[in-house]
């Protein structure tokens, strides 16, 4: 029989998906690739995922609460994980949160798009750092907000730019990575933060707070959370995948209990419940007093590496290449003159065995193509010299043949 010729599927398609773009998930495959140094994706390194002790608690699950871990899990959350999180924010916030102001997710990017799904309508306008993650312009532009880029500088998010924005048509959200963001690696000054929710507040904006690398941070000082500051018009969006592992898919929301309750009705036609196992290990793991040790062992890892990264780029990085100094994360930010093309530049680099990813996905004008950012999580120590040699020999020649 012979083999009926492919149906074209695309006419269907949702509308909603058109211009989805599939970068992230090629910076994905592209991170995975084992005959290259990669600074491509911003993963953890899978020396910090706690085996011994989860090889413990699980047996102690299975023998005893197995008809819990392995069961449905209420919406919102199990009570246990949402009171241990709870616990943490109170200790690290200085804010508890009430019972209605807190959900489990299934991962830091099923909170993002919770909200989207709860907050945004066609043609909405969500306003953004620029650059900022991908995943997050992906998720509002996946229920077809007007996602607009709010320039930054060293001290974050341009407050007074957003002022503007505010001012000229309704902003229905800000998201913001305040915290080592993603890609820039820069942390947002605590002056900034009050502005910034002043603002928000002012204009009735909800400003949704992704604190994915909080914890990853190498020195002592740590600014308020915008959620601290303005419990009434920030929501946190928290995850463990990068400080536990992201193999369970977790994270957390806290803010206003009527957007929360909003996102549990958003939840509970998606995915229904983040899975129970993963939040029963999670709050065994977190009652063990597990997370701070791992934590200070993670963020001296990822703080060698980082280091590694910034002395190799002041080693091989020519004139005309800037780069920012991160305090925690995972990434670094490189600029090169205005007319560089990163994306031509990261196909060079590929043939020479070095992944990154080029500026333009992380800002939502598609501008930015004189950028590109380096994860140093992954990498391996000895790797970071090489790779960041290599790449520096073909900045070099590249701008030396202009
Ligand atoms: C800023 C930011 N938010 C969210 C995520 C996704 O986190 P999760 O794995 O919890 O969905 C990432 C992952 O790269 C990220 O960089």
């Amino acid at each position: 029989m012979s083999t009926p010729a492919p149906h074209a599927w695309a006419p269907a398609f949702a509308r909603r998906t058109e211009g989805a773009s599939g970068e992230l998930a090629a910076i994905l495959a592209l991170s995975a690739g084992t005959d290259l140094i990669s600074f491509a994706g911003g993963l953890p390194d899978p020396e910090t995922f706690p085996v011994t002790v989860l090889l413990e608690l699980t047996r102690k699950l299975l023998e005893g609460d197995a008809g819990t871990a392995l069961q449905y899990s209420p919406t919102p959350g199990l009570p246990g994980l949402r009171e241990a999180f709870a616990d943490r924010l109170h200790a690290s916030e200085g804010r508890r949160p009430e019972v209605a102001e807190l959900i489990v997710t299934s991962g830091n990017i099923d909170a993002v798009g919770l909200l989207a799904k709860a907050m945004v309508d066609v043609g909405d306008v969500v306003a953004v750092e620029s650059p900022t993650y991908l995943g997050a312009i992906d998720a509002f532009r996946g229920f077809q907000a007007d996602v607009r880029g709010i320039p930054m500088d060293g001290d974050g998010v341009d407050v007074e730019g957003l002022d503007r924005l505010c001012s000229a048509t309704p902003v229905k959200a800000l998201y913001t990575i305040p915290d080592h963001q993603n890609p820039t690696g820069l942390t947002m000054s605590e002056e900034r933060r009050h502005a910034l929710v002043e603002v928000c507040r002012r204009h009735g904006v909800l400003v949704i707070e992704d604190v994915a690398y909080r914890e990853l941070t190498f020195t002592a000082e740590r600014p308020p959370s915008l959620w601290s500051l303005a419990p009434d018009v920030v929501t946190q969006t928290g995850t463990t995948s990068k400080t536990f592992f992201p193999g369970v898919r977790l994270g957390w929301a806290v803010g206003p209990s009527a957007v929360v309750s909003q996102m549990v009705i958003a939840k509970q036609n998606s995915d229904q419940c983040a899975g129970a196992f993963g939040q029963r290990l999670l709050e065994e793991y977190l009652r063990g007093g597990h997370m701070e040790p791992q934590l200070r062992r993670s963020n001296a890892l990822y703080a060698g590496r980082c280091n590694l990264m910034l002395a190799a780029l002041e080693e091989y990085m020519p004139e005309g290449i800037s780069w920012t100094r991160p305090h925690g994360g995972f990434f670094t930010w490189l600029t090169g003159p205005e007319w560089l093309d990163t994306t031509e530049l990261a196909h060079r680099a590929r043939a020479d065995g070095v992944a990154f990813v080029p500026g333009r996905p992380f800002h939502a004008a598609h501008d930015g193509c004189n950028r590109l950012r380096l994860a140093f999580s992954l990498a391996r120590d000895d790797d970071i010299d090489e790779g960041v040699r290599r790449l520096g020999t073909l900045v070099r020649t590249t701008l030396e043949r202009r």
